[in-house]
């Protein structure tokens, strides 16, 4: 008795493993993605933020809709990662990890730091790759996103700043 319940335990276990070995190997890849995505708070600046400042993840990282200002840089907004308008999503697996591990962009600028790549520097390449393979992933939406504000030209949406007391 006691052995037959072992060999069903043994089955049902053999047939998970059948079902979940079937999930191919990008989408176990997309989904790790998704996870390192949402414990390394990429919404916080890559989603747009509700009329009360806080982050809503749930909108997506269609991109964020209220900057940063650094000084003597400009103002940022954190981009749409998705794949439409040539946004991070579109981008290869290669140049993804490139931009999040170095903070070079295909085109060579390299990223104003409040996008953390010094400390995302540390990823493995594996978790590198899965966040990108989850960028590539998302559903393309064509969010416009403000590119950098020089300093002193007018900003076109509302940011963060630094203010310095006295
Ligand atoms: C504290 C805010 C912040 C967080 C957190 C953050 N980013 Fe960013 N990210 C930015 C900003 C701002 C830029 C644009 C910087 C610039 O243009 O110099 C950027 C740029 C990027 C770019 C380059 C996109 C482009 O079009 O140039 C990628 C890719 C990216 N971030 C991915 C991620 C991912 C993935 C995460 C989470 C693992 C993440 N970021 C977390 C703020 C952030």
């Amino acid at each position: 008795m006691i052995c037959l319940v072992f060999q069903r335990t043994i089955l049902a276990f053999a047939v998970l493993a059948a079902f979940s070995g079937s999930a191919s190997a990008d989408e176990n890849k997309a989904a790790r993605g998704a996870y390192l995505a949402r414990i390394m708070a990429c919404a916080d600046c890559h989603s747009p933020r509700g009329p009360n400042g806080a982050p809503m993840p749930e909108a997506g990282l269609i991109g964020g809709n209220v900057g940063f200002e650094i000084p003597q840089a400009g103002i940022v907004w954190g981009p749409n990662l998705t794949p439409a308008n040539g946004g991070a999503g579109s981008w290869s697996t290669e140049e993804i990890v490139t931009a999040l591990t170095t903070g070079v962009r295909p085109d060579g600028r390299l990223l104003i730091p409040v996008m953390p790549w010094p400390a995302y520097a540390g990823l493995t390449t594996q978790d590198a790759e899965a966040l990108a393979s989850y960028l590539q992933s998302l559903t393309p939406d064509d969010n416009p996103v403000p590119g950098l504000i020089a300093p002193g030209e007018n900003a076109p949406a509302p940011y963060f700043t630094i203010k310095f007391p006295g």
